[in-house]
């Protein structure tokens, strides 16, 4: 069955938004999705008809404990975790890693090494240095090449001793798109007895992602990137979990996962994400034949994938061809499996800030700068000169879409 890009947009209201009868294009996708009406309707149910608290007695009470364990359920299946319970839902990506980040410290002593990449946004590397700087800590970088926007694993094997306590790597970067090959690196730093923390923020949205087949202790991904809301959710392996003390009050619960759930959580905000599991699910059943749960995940995953190299092969070929730009990130056609479609590039005189100014005028929706990604910016040499111009289409974009973005580029880049 082909994948159906009208269907797919019908379910989004916000794509037949026009602002003074202008269409808008998304490519703003990186730093958040649209959502589908299914996910916003789930939310708004969940307000109206099991607003409560957790634990009580009573009917709005216990349906508020449904959502949340059945959010539960959701990331697991699109995970592939071995339990719900293994999953923590927090505020976002960055908040969670704070604060889990303080409860991972206290199992290492001075002198311990960590291992931060080069390639990974903020938000998986300071709370690691912050961690380090308390505990006495040594890190050690990970670099990636600026030729071929991918790490050299050989020098991962060079970082490693038996000092190694923890590894902490995105799965595709949030700047070049690249996906890196976590499998690997978790491999790595298992046979050196390092625990792994992968940032899942940028790869959960496009590639299947199976924490099991990846071997890593910690995932942590934001649903407002996949279709859902402003939420961050978090695995860990319940042997390592069960290791932490989880910084808590008194009366929270002690089990896992509620106690490295801090205070009230967004209970609408839980029932957004099963909503947005179950699009991805929709997605499988109805557009590429498979049955339901995980299965049907993983048959969505796939044809967005497929659709979504087709989407950056488009793009990337368009910017090439236009003078004095250069993509910052994997261009080779037959190396499109080893990215996700978010597309940064610079170009020669133009700042980035004032082409994604001159684009909005033309509601194109780009982002520019570092993205929070400093350690990217300051490898490729960007980051004094603006960063870069970051499109992320997603597949409820078109082809179309990058057309119109491509003809708008000439006169915005040599304005
Ligand atoms: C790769 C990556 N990691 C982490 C984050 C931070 O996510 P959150 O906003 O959920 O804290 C982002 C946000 O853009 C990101 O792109």
């Amino acid at each position: 069955m082909p994948f159906d890009i009208a269907a797919v947009r019908a379910q989004f209201p916000a794509l037949a938004i026009k602002d003074n009868g202008q269409r808008r294009i998304y490519f703003d996708n990186p730093a958040g999705t649209q959502v589908p009406a299914s996910v916003a309707n789930a939310m708004s149910a969940c307000l109206f008809e099991a607003n409560a608290n957790q634990g009580g007695y009573f009917a709005s009470s216990i349906a508020a404990d449904k959502i949340v364990e059945s959010a539960r359920e959701a990331m697991a299946d699109l995970l592939n975790a071995p339990s719900g319970s293994e999953i923590i839902f927090g505020q976002n990506m960055t908040t969670i890693t704070l604060h889990l980040s303080r409860s991972i410290g206290q199992m290492f002593e001075a002198g311990d090494e960590i291992i931060l990449s080069r390639m990974d946004h903020d938000a998986n590397v300071w709370p690691w240095v912050l961690m380090a700087r308390d505990m006495g800590l040594e890190v050690k970088w990970l670099p990636f090449s600026p030729q071929t926007f991918e790490f050299d694993l050989d020098e991962l094997d060079n970082l490693l001793t038996e000092r190694t306590r923890l590894v902490c790597v995105g799965g595709a970067s949030n700047l070049t798109g690249t996906i890196n090959d976590v499998n690997s690196i978790c491999a790595k730093a298992r046979a050196a007895g390092a625990l792994t923390f992968i940032d899942g923020v940028q790869s959960v949205p496009h590639v299947l992602t199976d924490v099991q087949a990846i071997g890593c202790d910690f995932l942590v991904c934001s649903p407002y990137k996949f279709f859902g809301p402003h939420q961050g959710v978090l695995w860990g392996r319940r042997e390592v979990l069960e290791k932490l003390e989880p910084y808590k009050v008194r009366p929270a619960p002690s089990e896992l996962p509620d106690c490295f759930e801090t205070g009230t959580q967004s209970h609408e905000g839980f029932a957004g994400i099963k909503a947005a599991v179950g699009y991805f699910e929709w997605i499988g059943t109805s557009m590429a034949g498979a049955v339901g749960g995980r299965e049907a995940l993983r048959a969505a995953m796939e044809l967005l994938f497929d659709y979504e190299k087709t989407l950056a092969t488009h793009l990337i070929d368009g910017l090439t061809a236009i003078d004095g730009v250069t993509v910052q990130g994997i261009s080779a056609a037959d190396a499109m499996d080893r990215r996700v479609p978010t597309v940064s590039f610079t170009h020669a005189t133009a700042v980035p800030a004032r082409v994604a100014e001159s684009l909005a005028q033309q509601n194109i929706f780009v982002w520019s700068g570092h993205n929070y990604a400093l350690e990217v910016a300051k490898t490729l040499g960007i980051y004094e000169s603006g960063g870069a111009v970051r499109v992320g289409p997603v597949h409820y974009n078109s082809t179309e879409e990058i057309d119109e973005l491509l003809a708008a580029l000439p006169q915005v880049l040599s304005a």
